[in-house]
């Protein structure tokens, strides 16, 4: 069933709450990438343009300490926020809650913003604590979810404020980011190719059992793979290995068959490091003292092939250790292969795969790059996402 949307609302004169994912990477104070504000501005736009006073609640960072809420204060997204909607009023409560947050709520005008400080200074943020999403419910007429990478947290802002709530509905991002992942997860056009790296298996258990069942082909790449060739009895070095996930490993080379497309050749080095020695080894035929980095070039050839005449792609992890220009050749051509698909549809799902397009100035040449993380990494798997399912279904 489809969700309402905030075009099924009445936002006129309605003071909206809008839980966006402002959750931004900073460097000594300072926001490095401001893509999920950006992301946010669609609806934020919308509602401003339809006279809503809008009051916006986001997460920044871990809270757990004292140190922390020094470290996470949102007033740099809303300082942020106000750079990026220069005709717009936008003020900042440093309050979650009491006289200061309720009157800043009540002296908003139509087609104004108040930005609340980070939500998880409260401590029954996380807990979803029924007292809190009541309050900050009580303090609007109107919700709309568009923090698609919080989505899958059941926390109060996510599912307690929509629980209290029932005018609810979802923005234009988690509108894009559910319709995009769905097409290509839910209901992909064949050949639908799914390529999994990343270090761990066990992060990717689930996407890996999902995926499996959905499409033609699953590659596997990154850290990850070295576990899958230890399972075949492969030498993997000192490459990166999760024992135990080695009898689970061998269970998906037995069931997938040749839907699993695993690599045939590897970067190696004598150190993790960018000023290691490295050379080329087949897959299986990793020396002592020596560590897979990234996929060779026989494997890229590999997957570029895999990937030929695909008509719906998700990506999720990268083939290698890409933050170090040595090791991000794999991740890099891999990339480019997917983004030069013709007619398919391309989707990135968030997280460090998201990050290595950007870096690698391919993150505009895909169908949809996710922002969510987490989140998206739980679509994947099939999962319900709470701060989803919690809104009202369309009439
Ligand atoms: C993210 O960055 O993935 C989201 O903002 C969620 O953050 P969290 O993992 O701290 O809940």
């Amino acid at each position: 069933m489809a969700k309402r949307t905030v075009k099924d609302l009445d936002v006129n004169g309605k003071k909206v709450l809008v839980r966006v994912d402002f959750n931004v990477p900073r460097q000594d104070g300072v926001i490095t990438d401001d893509n999920r504000i950006q992301m946010a501005l669609p609806t934020i736009k919308y509602l401003v343009e339809n006279n809503a006073k809008v009051v916006l609640f986001s997460h920044l960072g871990k809270v757990k300490t004292e140190e922390d809420k020094a470290k996470n204060n949102l007033e740099c997204a809303a300082v942020r926020l106000q750079e990026l909607l220069p005709d717009t009023k936008v003020t900042f409560c440093p309050e979650t809650r009491g006289a200061t947050l309720e009157n800043a709520v009540a002296a908003l005008k139509d087609g104004e913003i108040l930005v609340v400080q980070n939500t998880r200074y409260e401590p029954g943020e996380s807990k979803n604590d029924p007292e809190l999403g009541k309050y900050w419910a009580s303090l609007g007429d109107v919700f709309v979810e568009d923090a698609f990478g919080s989505v899958h947290r059941a926390h109060a802002s996510t599912v307690g404020i929509p629980t209290n709530l029932k005018e609810n509905g979802i923005g234009f991002l988690v509108e894009r980011e559910v319709t995009m992942l769905g097409k290509a997860v839910d209901n992909p056009v064949h050949p639908f190719v799914a390529i999994i790296g990343g270090s761990k298996v066990s992060s990717k258990i689930d996407v890996i059992d999902n995926l499996l069942k959905k499409a033609d082909k699953v590659i596997i790449g990154g850290g990850m793979a070295y576990t899958f060739s230890a399972a075949q009895g492969g030498k993997i070095g000192d490459s990166l290995v999760e024992e135990d996930k080695i009898d689970l490993a061998k269970e998906y080379l037995e069931k997938a068959g040749d839907k699993l497309v695993l690599p045939v050749d590897n970067v190696i080095a004598d150190a993790f490091s960018e000023d290691a020695n490295t050379k080329y080894a087949d897959a299986g035929e990793i020396p002592d003292g020596w560590q897979g980095l990234d996929i060779g070039p026989k494997t890229v050839e590999l997957f570029k092939q895999t990937l030929a005449g695909a008509k719906t792609v998700v990506w999720n992890g990268p083939m290698g250790v890409f933050e170090m220009k040595k090791f991000a050749k794999g991740t890099e051509e891999i990339c480019k292969a997917i983004s030069e698909l013709p007619d398919a549809i391309t989707v990135i799902g968030g997280g460090d795969s998201a990050a290595a397009a950007k870096q690698l100035g391919y993150a505009d040449k895909f169908s949809h790059v996710s922002t969510g993380g987490g989140a998206s990494l739980e679509y994947m798997e099939g999962k319900t996402l709470p701060g989803i399912a919690i809104i009202s279904d369309k009439d």
